[in-house]
């Protein structure tokens, strides 16, 4: 049985990133909700160990009425536990210390100073109220300017700090998560995707019976490929997948997806769609309606092919656990119903939804991927939005504008993937800005190309990319060079917000 960190809800935005985290050094971690109080924990024995629980940050003060509490008595469980933020001050405030209040703050890196006289380090601190007396048996062990940073009860294992160690900002914080897997909760570090792979495959085998046909909607993206990979080494001739192409794919984008899959044992089904798309979206400019006519689309076609293909009684879906966190699922218990991956139209019915990739995160997703031999393109494929190519063309989109920005496209990719640290998205816009030239001695009248590429980690906000000139001249040169009509060329300098990723 696999031993594991329960990591504790309370609301906070970090609690996925303590996860992870936790799961890089070694240890598997599982977010449960802040109230799951000892009985909880202890009815998970049946499927975990539980070895230690760590209580996130959260929004709330501890004197909120409205805020989450937890059980008292999962402090004298025997479990050691940490609690972080908003979780230190609710163990302090569980176990009869003080919480109070301050005048000021703690937002941003602030240099924090153990006792014991160990080397100062800044950590990342984001908190208004703080502990003001520590609970009896426990002694402070780091202080920042202002507040207690750190406290522990070492004979009862039971451990607080005021900043957030599984943020890049804190200095040795990946050390400190280590520290309490290792040292203080014994953890013998047996998390591996090897095994994960093997023990999924066999659930998989059980989840499926034998010859029983499963269904994939298959988009090339990350985690439905992954899926697929993974679903046909465990059911090799029972899965069918179906990749709609609706034409709005990238340069050889659905013919590589095609070439891939059909080197694994499961019955690949392409559809080209492309035509109907395109005449879906004849004269449509405006950007929300691009997107909902195409999604509309998608589940028609996916519908037609899935009644072609009746009596397939079981649907795999490549939901990833971020999908469950976000969507509030964080009890323990897959949620299997809710998540509609490639526009799944609830009218199908399927008599069971199997989801392998539920319990990882991307960059596990990822590794998996590898494992599983895909190729390395496609497990680190950027983002790419559902609609594709259709809302990177300003106004209408048509088969010679989307042959254009394909071309730019994949131009604006091959410079930047020369670079060792390239941004984490990029790639090319066609506007509906015509500008005058002048190339050879003829004039020349087209439209601009926009060329965009931002860093960023969570997608939700990012930051311009500051590519070297000399990328930029070549992405330029290249791309007027090569496409006719083409002559002018701009950078996207905004970051989200105010802009977003994609410009429509
Ligand atoms: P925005 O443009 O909202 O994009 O800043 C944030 C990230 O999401 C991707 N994106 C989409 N992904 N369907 C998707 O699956 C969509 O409709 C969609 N729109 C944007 C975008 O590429 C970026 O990574």
């Amino acid at each position: 049985m696999n031993e594991a960190i329960l990591v504790m809800d309370f609301g906070g935005q970090y609690k996925e990133l303590i996860a992870r985290s936790v799961r890089s050094s070694g240890v598997y971690s599982r977010i449960v909700p802040g109230t799951i109080g000892a009985d909880g924990i202890k009815a998970l024995r049946k499927e975990l160990k539980p070895i230690g629980l760590i209580l996130s940050g959260g929004p709330d003060s501890v004197y909120d009425d409205a805020s989450i509490k937890c059980d008292k008595k999962i402090f004298s469980l025997g479990i050691p536990v940490l609690g972080i933020c908003y979780g230190m001050q609710l163990m302090c405030h569980s176990l009869g210390g003080e919480v109070k209040q301050g005048s000021f703050g703690e937002y941003g890196k602030v240099k924090v100073r153990p006792v014991d006289g160990g080397r100062p380090f800044k950590a990342l601190m984001s908190h208004r109220d703080s502990v003001t007396r520590p609970p009896k048996g426990f002694r402070v062990t780091a202080y920042s300017d202002r507040h207690i940073a750190a406290f522990e009860c070492v004979e009862k294992k039971l451990y607080g700090l005021q900043y957030h160690p599984e943020s890049a900002h804190t200095e040795g914080g990946e050390d400190i998560i280590r520290r309490f897997l290792y040292d203080v909760c014994l953890a013998k570090g047996d998390y591996r995707l090897d095994e994960f792979i093997e023990s999924e495959i066999l659930q998989i085998r059980k989840e499926a019976g034998r010859g029983e046909r499963v269904l994939l909607a298959l988009s090339g993206g990350v985690d439905s490929s992954v899926a697929a990979a993974l679903l046909s080494r465990a059911i090799p001739g029972q899965l069918t997948c179906v990749f709609v192409d609706h034409g709005f794919m990238r340069k050889n984008e659905g013919d590589e997806i095609e070439r891939v899959f059909s080197a694994f044992d499961l019955d690949f089904i392409r559809v080209n769609a492309q035509k109907r798309f395109l005449a879906r979206l004849k004269g449509i400019v405006d950007p929300e309606q691009k997107r909902k006519i195409i999604g509309r689309e998608f589940i028609r076609v996916f519908e037609e092919e899935a009644k072609k293909l009746k009596n397939i009684p079981f649907l795999a879906q490549g939901t990833i656990y971020p999908d469950i966190v976000e969507s509030g699922g964080t009890s323990g218990a897959v949620i299997k119903s809710h998540h509609n991956v490639g526009g799944m139209p609830a009218a199908i019915s399927f008599s069971k939804v199997i989801e392998p990739l539920s319990s990882l995160f991307k960059d596990e997703v990822r590794v998996v991927g590898r494992k599983l031999g895909l190729p390395g393109a496609l497990v680190e494929r950027q983002p790419f939005p559902g609609p594709g190519l259709a809302i990177r063309i300003m106004g209408e989109v048509t088969a010679p504008r989307l042959e254009i920005l394909r071309q730019a496209d994949a131009i604006v990719r091959e410079e930047i993937d020369k670079l060792k640290r390239g941004p984490d998205q990029y790639f090319a816009v066609l506007t509906d800005t015509l500008s005058v030239g002048v190339k050879g001695d003829a004039r020349s009248y087209g439209p601009v190309i926009a060329v965009r590429a931002v860093f960023t980690t969570d997608f939700m906000t990012c930051e311009y990319a500051h590519l070297p000139h000399r990328v930029l001249s070549k992405i330029s040169a290249r791309i007027t060079g090569e496409l006719e009509g083409i002559c002018r060329i701009v950078y996207d300098i905004t970051r989200k917000p105010p802009a977003t990723v994609e410009w429509e």
